[in-house]
C-alpha cells in the first residue's frame, strides 16, 4: 500500500457544498441539503468526511436506529449506512473501506450491535466493498429504488 495522502474525520456544516455535490456526480439517489445537515445535528460522530491533500473527496452518511434485528428479530440499536461515495479519480486506494471502518467503530461506540444498508443489486463495486468489509446480502427488496431497480438488504453484526 501506498502513503495514504487523506484523513477521515467527522463531517462539519462548512462541508456542505462538497458533500452534496459529490453526492450528485457519484448517485442516482441525491437529497436535499437539509437532508445532510438534520443527519450531522442528529449524530454528528457518524457522519463522516475523507479528504485528500485538503479536498473532499469522500463521504459516509450513518444514522443510528432502534428497531427490529436484522439478525434475530429482537429490539437493537442499528446503525444504518444511508449513503457513501467516493469520488472517481479516488477510488481503488482504500478511501471507501477506510470510510465503513472508521464508521462501524463510531456506531459501534454508540451502541449499535448490529448495521445495515441498501445497495442497488447491479451495483458490483460496491457490493464487494461490503462484503469485503464483513456484509451479508439477506434479502432483495423489490423495486427499492424510483427507476424500478431492487436492492440487496445488506447486514453485519457489530
Ligand atoms: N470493482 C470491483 N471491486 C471493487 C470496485 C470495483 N470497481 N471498487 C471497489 N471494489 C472492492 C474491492 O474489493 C476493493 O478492494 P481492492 O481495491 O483491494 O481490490 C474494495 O472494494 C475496497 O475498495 P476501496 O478502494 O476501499 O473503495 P473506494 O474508495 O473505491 O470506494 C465506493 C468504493 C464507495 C463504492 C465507490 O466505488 C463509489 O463511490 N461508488 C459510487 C457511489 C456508490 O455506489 N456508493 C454506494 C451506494 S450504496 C449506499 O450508499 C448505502
Amino acid at each position: 500500500m501506498g502513503q495514504q495522502n487523506y484523513i477521515i474525520r467527522e463531517f462539519k456544516p462548512d462541508d456542505l457544498e462538497a458533500v452534496v455535490n459529490i453526492n450528485r456526480i457519484c448517485l442516482p439517489e441525491n437529497y436535499p441539503p437539509s437532508f445532510f445537515l438534520e443527519h450531522h445535528y442528529e449524530n454528528p460522530k457518524i457522519f463522516l468526511i475523507a479528504e485528500y491533500d485538503g479536498k473532499i473527496v469522500g463521504y459516509n452518511m450513518c444514522r443510528l436506529e432502534y428497531g427490529i434485528s436484522n439478525i434475530d428479530g429482537k429490539l437493537a440499536r442499528k446503525g444504518h449506512i444511508i449513503s457513501i461515495a467516493v469520488m472517481f479519480e479516488y477510488r481503488r486506494r482504500g478511501i471507501g473501506s477506510k470510510l465503513i471502518e472508521e464508521g462501524l467503530k463510531r456506531l459501534k461506540e454508540c451502541g449499535a450491535t448490529e448495521v445495515y444498508l441498501e445497495v442497488r443489486i447491479t451495483n458490483y463495486p460496491a457490493i464487494a466493498l461490503y462484503r469485503k468489509m464483513g456484509f451479508r446480502a439477506i434479502k432483495i427488496i423489490e423495486g427499492y429504488y424510483r427507476d424500478g431497480e431492487s436492492a440487496y438488504l445488506m447486514v453485519r453484526e457489530l
